[in-house]
């Protein structure tokens, strides 16, 4: 096994050279302003990051369509982007390109995951509501076809807007239950038109996405999609589809494909499972990099992919990210809750002076008698869901700050501070 692997530079299709193996993995920040535009404190990240040793940062997902956010604190790009939304882009990307690093722009639209605080109907490709308790989700409307094609022209404009300001590539958001990846879910994509039913049309957004994307942009450009594996919901986007997109995405000329799974039903991404039982297809398991928790689906994919592939989730340690790389099966290691805790992680893999990253997740549980002994537990369990994300999310904050992060900061406390936090923003958005 060649130990240095992680260190050999790697050259995209687009003709852009990543100075090593490690890419920070889209992570969404929460620091935009009122009026959803970069601010200091994404500089203050970036920069933060860049430093801290990676090859690729990938920002948090970016929305196209401000009526529907992840969360109140999402970056936007659409329309005509004034003075000052243009410097605040530009010195985000200034920032994350510190030390020859790239920096690429995650480009997202919500769907039928954009909360309530946000909009009480989100629209999706049905009226299929989400199945989560506690009333956070409204039940979507079914985009029209005009407005389907208007997606498009929204994710081709904030790429251009993102070569424009300096970013060096965009990966186009297909995973995890927002939009594009309820359009392939045959669970949640009931449409009979075309842009439902069988796969080819499931695919149809994601493919016609790319395409703009690519053609709005220059050669140079890097464009990337993160995928699912899996939804893993029973009648959800199988991983036998996900072969069959990343099939369809060879045609495309996609510099890196992503590969991760799950939604907000079945959060596998995070590792964390949902109300359902996790639904899941017998893929072969990799004896090697276990930890990382997607490696067996990019063993496959890699068979089927003529693009180059990262795979995301788990990854801790430097012996199981040399291992994953040393089988070929990969190009590149996603990285995303270890840069949470220390934005110098990468650069510590790298130099060996860290053999893993510390496992916070251990203690980030709730207690089952916070909510009473009469609480459910299927609440618990989506209360410490997002709990969990709301302690990552307190650190990036930190890190946002130019402070220190804090391991030591409690989950509910954490959970507190997020219900506040994603409350005021929300109210505090500025309409236009
Ligand atoms: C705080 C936080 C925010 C995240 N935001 C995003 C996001 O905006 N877009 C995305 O594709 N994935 C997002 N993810 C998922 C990560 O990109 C990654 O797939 C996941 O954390 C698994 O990798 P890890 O085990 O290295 O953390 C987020 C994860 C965390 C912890």
């Amino acid at each position: 096994m060649n130990d240095d692997l992680l260190l050999t530079p790697f050259h995209l299709p687009c003709g852009q050279m990543l100075r090593n193996r490690l890419c920070k993995a889209a992570m969404t920040e929460g620091v935009a302003d009122e009026l959803n535009r970069a601010t200091p404190r994404h500089a203050t990240l970036y920069r933060r990051w860049a430093e801290g040793g990676a090859g690729l940062l990938i920002t948090g997902n970016v929305q196209v369509d401000r009526r529907y956010l992840e969360r109140a604190g999402n970056i936007v790009i659409e329309g005509e982007q004034t003075a000052p939304q243009r410097r605040s882009l530009e010195k985000m990307a200034t920032a994350g390109k510190t030390g020859d690093t790239r920096i690429w722009v995650q480009l997202s639209h919500a769907g039928r995951q954009t909360p309530k605080l946000i909009a009480n109907e989100p629209v999706g490709p049905s009226a299929v509501p989400l199945q989560l308790p506690g009333g956070r989700f409204g039940c979507p409307r079914a985009l029209t076809a005009d407005e389907i094609r208007e997606v498009i022209a929204r994710f081709a404009h904030a790429a251009t807007v993102c070569h424009q300001t300096g970013f060096d590539g965009v990966q186009v958001h297909s995973a995890h239950g927002y939009l594009l990846s309820e359009f392939l879910s045959p669970k949640v994509n009931l449409r009979e038109d075309e842009w439902g039913g069988p796969l080819e049309n499931r695919a149809r957004l994601l493919l016609e996405c790319v395409r703009a994307v690519r053609s709005a942009t220059s050669p140079e450009f890097a464009v990337g999609v993160k995928l699912n594996s899996a939804d893993f919901q029973q009648g959800g986007f199988a991983f036998e589809d996900c072969l069959r997109v990343i099939e369809m995405l060879n045609q495309e000329g996609l510099d890196l494909l992503e590969v991760s799974g799950g939604t907000y039903e079945q959060p596998r991404l995070l590792q964390i499972d949902g109300l359902e039982p996790v639904f899941e297809e017998k893929v072969r398991e990799s004896t090697r990099a276990r930890e990382a928790y997607f490696f067996k689906y990019a063993v496959e994919a890699r068979k089927v992919a003529r693009m180059p592939l990262m795979v995301t989730g788990g990854f801790r340690s430097r012996s199981g990210m040399n291992e994953a790389l040393s089988s070929g099966d990969v190009d590149v290691i996603g990285l995303g809750r270890p840069l949470c805790l220390d934005a110098n992680f990468p650069q510590k893999i790298l130099g060996g002076e860290i053999e893993s990253a510390p496992d916070y997740e251990r203690d980030l549980r709730l207690g089952p008698g916070i909510f009473g002994p009469n609480s459910s537990v299927g609440l618990l369990k989506v209360a410490n869901g997002f709990a969990k994300i709301g302690w990552y999310y307190e650190q990036i904050y930190r890190l946002a700050d130019g402070l220190a992060t804090d391991p030591e900061l409690g989950v509910w406390r954490a959970l507190m501070a997020y219900e506040r936090t994603e409350k005021a923003k929300a109210a505090a958005l500025i309409t236009t």
